[in-house]
């Protein structure tokens, strides 16, 4: 199997490598593309990264090249793990809504808008060339925004599917507390990408027993706290949200904390300089402690069982992925990309169906549905007013005033990303 990763020069490498070479079983790794267009880091990130396989004794062959076009030829599965405009880019994204009092966050609000609108474009081009070279080769998107992303790949026609890890993290997390194994932990995962909310907590399977009431009433304060939101809310909610619905539920007080504190991508540049210089290290050949500090946590072992169910090795496979919605909430479009449980095969992955969403969620769930459609739009014809008209959609925005003074801050920190601008 020939296994491609678009970002391969990214930190988060070593993540993944390290998960190929602990489930080998369920993943037959025989060559493994290292892609990037930064040279340098490429070899520094490919070095570690034929170390780690060395070390666990797995036979795949690590190859670095910065020509996507080569690198995709005879690809079995491609996975985008990309950053355009890299953590500088980020950094725009996190500051300059807080100017009007929103949210600076990579793909919640404002910032997360001017990150699809620098990312669909490149990442449409990329899956172009790599279905001219590999017609039958699944795209598995890490790319975020996460949605939006994979719907723009799935319009165009694409063999794709959408991975983020906040379900991962929750079932590794549930499954401690309820001294379970994690794959007796079935999450009842409903939403968006980062716009999701744990409604049911099932012990052994998708029908068996629910036990979030039990796992809530006894250990409602360490959830909270991992999602940074009162104990008391949870408990009124009975559900679990994913922590980006601190963006919302806690829009305010985020936005005084993020103007306090210094950013989330100046924290991770300086952690990417120093897990560069560890991976430059002959004598490294595992992943460091210092990168379970990332957000990733656990997205490699989600992208192996993945990428080994749609290449055929495991049937009857179920795992969270964002996928067409095709009526799984029936208050969306059916073409809407949504974050559930889904069955994968190798014919693809087919939602299962999902439990009513409480009005409550639905509601949000809606309203930023249709922003991601106007955001897709805006990344794909550009202009002004499209942004605006995405902006004024936004839960988090609403007011023309200052979707107008956003739109033109998004516009003059992006204009080198914007073909249009
Ligand atoms: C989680 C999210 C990812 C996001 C990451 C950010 O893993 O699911 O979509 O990219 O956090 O982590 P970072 O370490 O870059 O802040
Ligand atoms: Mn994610």
């Amino acid at each position: 199997m020939r296994l491609v990763v678009v970002g391969g020069g990214s930190t988060y490498t070593p993540e993944l490598v390290d998960g190929f070479a602990r489930l080998r079983d369920a993943l037959p790794l025989d060559e493994l593309v290292l892609v990037d267009p930064a040279a340098e880091r490429l070899e520094v990130v490919g070095g570690v990264a034929r170390r780690i396989l060395a070390r666990q004794g797995h036979p795949a062959k690590v190859t670095t090249t910065t020509d996507l076009d080569a690198a995709a030829d005879g690809a079995d599965a491609v996975l985008l793990q990309l950053r355009v405009g890299g953590q500088a880019a980020r950094q725009q994204d996190e500051t300059w809504p807080l100017e009007c009092g929103c949210v600076g966050q990579e793909t919640t609000g404002a910032g997360g808008l001017a990150k699809a609108l620098r990312t669909v474009p490149v990442v449409l081009d990329i899956a172009e060339r790599v279905r001219r070279a590999a017609p039958d080769a699944w795209i598995v998107d890490f790319t975020n925004p996460v949605g939006i992303v994979t719907r723009a790949l799935l319009d165009a026609g694409h063999r794709a599917v959408g991975l983020c890890n906040v379900a991962i993290g929750l079932q590794r997390k549930f499954a401690a507390l309820l001294g379970a194994a994690p794959a007796e932990v079935h999450l009842e995962h409903v939403g968006l990408n980062h716009l999701t909310w744990e409604l049911g907590v099932r012990l052994g399977g998708p029908d068996g027993p629910d036990v979030l009431p039990a796992l809530l009433a006894e250990h409602g304060e360490a959830v909270a706290d991992d999602l940074r939101l009162p104990r008391g809310l949870l408990d009124r909610l009975g559900v679990v949200p994913s922590y980006y619905l601190r963006y919302f539920y806690a829009h305010d007080q985020v936005v005084d904390e993020l103007r306090a504190g210094p950013s989330r991508a100046a924290a991770v540049a300086d952690m990417e300089r120093r897990l560069l210089r560890m991976y430059a290290d002959p004598a490294l050949d595992e992943k460091p402690a210092l990168l379970a500090e990332r957000g990733g946590a656990f997205y490699s072992e989600a992208a192996v069982d993945l990428v080994a169910s749609l290449l055929g090795g495991r049937g009857g496979a179920v795992q969270v992925v964002n996928a067409r919605n095709a009526g799984t909430l029936p208050f969306l479009p059916d073409d809407a990309v949504v974050e559930v449980q889904a069955a994968v095969d190798g014919t693809g992955v087919r939602p299962l169906p999902a439990r009513p969403l409480d009005p409550l969620y639905a509601g949000l769930v809606a309203h930023v549905a249709a922003y991601e459609e106007l955001a897709l739009d805006a990344a794909l014809r550009g202009g002004r007013e499209r942004v605006f008209r995405a902006l004024l959609a936004h839960p988090l925005v609403g007011q023309y005033g200052y979707a107008d003074t956003l739109t033109d801050r998004l516009v003059a920190h992006n204009r080198e990303h914007l073909a249009w601008a």
